[in-house]
């Protein structure tokens, strides 16, 4: 058997082959600048800063060089009442989201309001600030941008921070949804058809600027989580299932996260989960009328992360 029976069969493979190279090297999908980011990228790009996987910069994945997202009710400056506006406070040496670093991944009209208006152009990161979404019209177009209300409006950062009414750890929260396999079960990813009405509007695709890891998920055994915080905001509620899901939904399937607590609860008491056990099964199986408390958790916990950034999920 010579190699001339096979040749136009060879060729043609050759052919095949190397077009599709050509393709996936000289077609890519998408050029993400060429969309511009939608405020709920921005958003996104503020609350969780730098990538939130597994990096050098977060040891241990622990949550840490995140910044925080404060709630603001008056001026840090002034002292005056203003609307409810979101902040996000990144103290000095916290990692710049890419947005910030290579600002042309938001998109170019979005990234000339974010210098001109903006004045992202003067951040440094060893000093760290405080950062705004705004939206101002560019082209003839409604576009959001990030202003550096530090440099605009002389936020800093203790300033701020002592003028919040509400401080979100959503960012380090993230790191937790990603350490702790959330994603095995849970997406953040409405779908077409109903998932619509049950979960609420998919994303589009200037959400996505600069966001990695993305968190979509792949493969769904429990509900989206994409808008979760609107429809169910309650604190109590989540600390409840967090700890024990069977609490709340006495069939889920969701693993429990009561280690997440660490070993002591808000008022300094051991936390001790056997007892609690204990308590727990006595109350399913009817000897106890009360399923026993969950304890109330430290604000420097892994779960008021989490907790956090579920709530933040809007
Ligand atoms: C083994 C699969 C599994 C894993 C892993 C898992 N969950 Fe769940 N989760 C479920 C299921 C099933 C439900 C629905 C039943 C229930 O409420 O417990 C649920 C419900 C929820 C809800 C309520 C959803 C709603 O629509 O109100 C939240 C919030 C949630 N999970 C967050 C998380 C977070 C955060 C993590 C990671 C720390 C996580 N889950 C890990 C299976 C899982």
């Amino acid at each position: 058997m010579g190699f001339r029976e096979y040749r136009i069969g060879s060729i043609l493979f050759g052919v095949a082959l190397s077009s599709s190279m050509m393709i996936t090297i000289y077609f890519p999908g998408l050029d993400i600048s060429s969309v511009s980011s939608t405020s709920i990228a921005l958003e996104k790009q503020l609350t969780y800063g730098k990538n939130s996987s597994f990096d050098y910069g977060d040891p241990f994945v622990q949550g840490k060089d995140k910044p925080i997202k404060v709630l603001l009710k008056k001026d840090p400056i002034t002292g005056a009442t203003m609307d409810d506006t979101n902040a996000y406070v990144f103290k000095p040496g916290t990692s710049l989201p890419s947005g910030l670093v290579h600002e042309h991944i938001m998109g170019a009209k979005v990234q000339a309001l974010s210098v001109s208006l903006g004045k992202t152009n003067q951040v440094d990161e060893s000093k760290g600030g405080v950062f705004l979404v705004q939206s101002s019209v560019k082209d003839g177009v409604e576009t959001p941008y990030i202003e550096f209300a530090t440099a605009t409006r002389g936020w800093t950062v203790e300033a701020t921070l002592a003028a919040a009414d509400q401080q979100m750890l959503a960012g380090s929260g993230k790191t937790m949804f990603v350490r702790e396999g959330c994603w095995w079960c849970h997406t953040l990813l409405p779908e077409e058809t109903h998932d619509w009405q049950s979960f609420g509007r998919p994303p589009v695709v200037g959400d996505f600027n600069g966001e990695s890891p993305t968190t979509f998920g792949s493969d769904r055994k429990a509900p989206d989580l994409l808008h979760v915080g609107s429809r169910n905001s309650s604190k109590e509620w989540m600390m409840m299932h967090f700890f024990n899901p069977r609490l709340v939904q006495p069939h889920s399937i969701m693993p429990r996260y009561d280690y997440l607590w660490g070993e002591t609860d808000k008022q300094g008491n051991k936390i001790d989960l056997a007892k609690w056990d204990e308590e727990f099964n006595a109350y399913r199986e009817g000897t106890r009328v009360y399923p026993p408390e969950v304890p109330e958790y430290r604000d420097d916990t892994e779960i008021r992360m989490l907790i956090d950034f579920v709530l933040n999920l809007k």
